[in-house]
């Protein structure tokens, strides 16, 4: 069986929930606290043993870029005034195999995806989504590849959301539990009502995909929102061959959604080391007032 070895991060859509912040920059570079979105993701991916990165860009392609690149000038500077720990963190993005694509239009998620069609070539691969940082001790990807090990087929992260919220969501038909967590699935609905809902099981943003779903995408036709959807084209793969999904019992951050993008930097701010204390103290002094 072949390695997973490569991730595609696709971070080429519009952004429109966080405008007019993403009017020029893409929104995997919002930050939480000090570190943008996709640099969560891409040490996700790292730890969890991918060797190489795709990044889908849109608009706003070069701050991507240079935050994984070296910046001369900035290390000498930091290097010349002894601030060694921000040289560090600073260098630490520098060093991943990192490459980037262009989708010239956004016409979907599915469409992102297919651009990395030569990069992925006849391997197994990851799609890891900006929109979600996740938490477990074992990294979410790594389940993911820890279970395709064992069952050869393409996987996706789902996760329980609330009945109310599954508009939100590509949402899971499960067939049976075939071993905990694992579940075989009949079919996948891209956003349905609560009342069209087969079940609460939510596509969170993690698929260990087959190559095959290139093929199916090439031909995909636009769906929900007038999109090239990436669950319409795991429908049609899972109709030639087996596609699971697996539960994710961690925690997950929505960084994706407004309210969710400003709850995780609070939590994010709770727990770090420069600033918790005082985060605490102002966050127990404004909540008197509320
Ligand atoms: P979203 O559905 O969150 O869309 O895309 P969006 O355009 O980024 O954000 P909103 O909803 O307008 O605020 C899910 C993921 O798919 C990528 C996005 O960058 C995001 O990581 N995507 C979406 C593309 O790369 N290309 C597309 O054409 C659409």
């Amino acid at each position: 069986m072949k390695k997973v070895r490569k991730a595609v991060i696709p971070a080429a859509g519009l952004g429109t929930r966080f405008l007019p912040a993403t009017k020029a920059i893409a929104k995997e570079m919002l930050p939480i606290v000090d570190k943008p979105t996709i640099q969560f993701i891409v040490e996700e991916a790292i730890a969890s043993g991918i060797e190489d990165i795709l990044v889908i860009t849109g608009k706003g392609k070069r701050p991507i870029e240079d935050h994984f690149d070296a910046n001369m000038e900035l290390e000498q500077n930091l290097s010349s005034k002894g601030k060694l720990e921000l040289l560090q963190l600073v260098e630490e993005t520098t060093d991943i195999n990192l490459h980037f694509v262009r989708q010239k239009r956004p016409l979907g998620l599915g469409h992102a995806v297919l651009q990395a069609k030569a990069f992925v070539g006849n391997e197994p691969f990851v799609v890891m989504l900006g929109d979600d940082l996740m938490e477990d001790e074992i990294p979410l990807t790594q389940q993911l590849i820890n279970n395709f090990e064992k069952t050869g087929s393409s996987t996706l992260a789902v996760m329980d959301v609330p009945h109310e919220e599954t508009s939100r969501y590509g949402i899971i038909n499960p067939e049976s539990e075939i071993s905990k967590g694992l579940y075989n699935v009949s079919d996948f609905v891209e956003k349905p009502n609560p009342e069209e809902a087969p079940s609460d099981l939510a596509i969170i943003g993690r698929y260990l995909l087959k190559p095959e779903i290139f093929e199916i995408l090439e031909n995909q036709e636009p769906g929900t929102g007038g999109e090239i959807q990436l669950t319409d084209a795991i429908n049609t793969l899972n109709n030639t061959q087996r596609v699971f999904a697996h539960q994710f019992t961690g925690k997950r951050y929505d960084v994706g959604d407004k309210l969710g993008f400003v709850k995780t930097n609070i939590e994010f701010g709770l727990k770090h080391p420069e600033i918790s204390g005082e985060l605490k103290d102002y966050l127990k002094d404004l909540a008197k007032d509320l």
